[in-house]
């Protein structure tokens, strides 16, 4: 029953709080998502988003964000350095200009004149979790973003070493309109200019106003791959329950993981949320350990993921 706000991890349970106060209120899901997610973004604990975000190879904390509504109006940043709130950046971009995506210097210009404050997002957490990769990593930043990065970490690992718990959310009003928000620091240690799915408009998020929305977490890389928030939104046009859609895109990254990766371990995790404009909803992801919460009919609740790798199946047929 509309309205409601679906996202991402654990997380997404305060930043769903401040979405719904909006929708509860008759707002529009634009503001929802976007003040959703800056909750995220404000919170040195969550270090894969905004403040507090885990840096670069090279010691820097580079953002990504992008917003999406109804009408198909889209704003999105991409390595923006020192902004704490980078998708009010983009919701900027798509009020107020031509364009839908600004990069780097040129993205932290245009929000130094429109009034954001620049500041350091490293806090001492992070700084010192980074001093500890420095000492640890015995290969030197390039190396770590091959292979070993991805193939060294356990199950338990992959969800829950704060690399790859970017934010999505997606929201329907009262009167349909769905918005999605998608907002990350990325991947921890990354190559430095280094950019993921979720200021990626298709993959990180996607809304088509007749249908519903879409948005991804987990190594963008992937879900780049198969441009899977828009591959969810054409399933749900096509009759798919959302989380009917979202198991068709995750099968897409596997597959396309396969036939792409000379390592064929996938030992990797992305999670897809979807909601369409009736207000159903679903998520799926590759492994176990994806959450994702939903605040619905004056309840936030936090649900497990039903994920695709531990099931039983052929991988010829995916
Ligand atoms: N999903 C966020 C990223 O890979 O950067």
């Amino acid at each position: 029953m509309k309205p409601v706000v679906i996202s991402t991890w654990k997380h997404g349970i305060d930043a769903n709080k401040a979405a719904y106060d909006i929708l509860s209120k008759g707002g529009n899901s634009l503001d929802a998502v976007e003040n959703g997610v800056k909750v995220s973004e404000d919170d040195p604990t969550v270090l894969s988003v905004g403040y507090g975000g885990l840096p670069d190879a090279d010691g820097r904390v580079t953002l990504d964000a992008a917003i999406m509504d109804w009408k198909a109006r889209v704003g999105s940043v991409i390595c923006v350095e020192n902004i704490k709130n980078p998708i009010s950046l983009a919701r900027l971009i798509l009020e107020n200009t031509e364009h839908m995506v600004l990069a780097g210097d040129g993205a932290y210009d245009y929000a130094l004149k429109n009034g954001f404050k620049p500041q350091n997002l490293m806090t001492e957490n992070s700084l010192k979790r980074y001093n500890d990769w420095k000492v640890s990593n015995k290969k030197g930043p390039e190396e770590i973003h091959t292979d070993d990065f991805i193939l060294k970490k356990t199950k338990k690992e992959i969800n829950e070493d704060g690399n790859h718990d970017t934010i999505g959310m997606v929201a329907v009003d009262k009167n349909g309109h769905v918005s999605a928000s998608c907002t990350t620091s990325g991947m921890a240690w990354k190559l430095h200019g280094r950019v993921g799915d979720s200021p990626m408009i298709g993959s990180g998020l996607y809304v088509d106003g007749e249908v519903g929305g879409a948005a991804s977490t987990g190594r963008g890389e992937e879900c780049i791959r198969a441009v899977g928030s828009f591959l969810i939104v054409e399933m749900m046009r096509m009759g798919l329950s959302p989380k009917e859609a979202c198991r068709v895109a995750v099968q897409r990254v596997v597959k396309l993981n396969l036939l792409s990766s000379k390592n064929r371990d996938h030992i990797f995790q992305v999670g897809f949320i979807a909601l369409n404009n009736k207000g159903e909803h679903g998520a799926y992801s590759v492994r176990s350990g994806f959450q994702y919460a939903v605040f619905e009919n004056g309840k936030n609740t936090l649900y497990d993921s039903e994920f695709l790798i531990d099931e039983e199946y052929i991988i010829e047929d995916l």
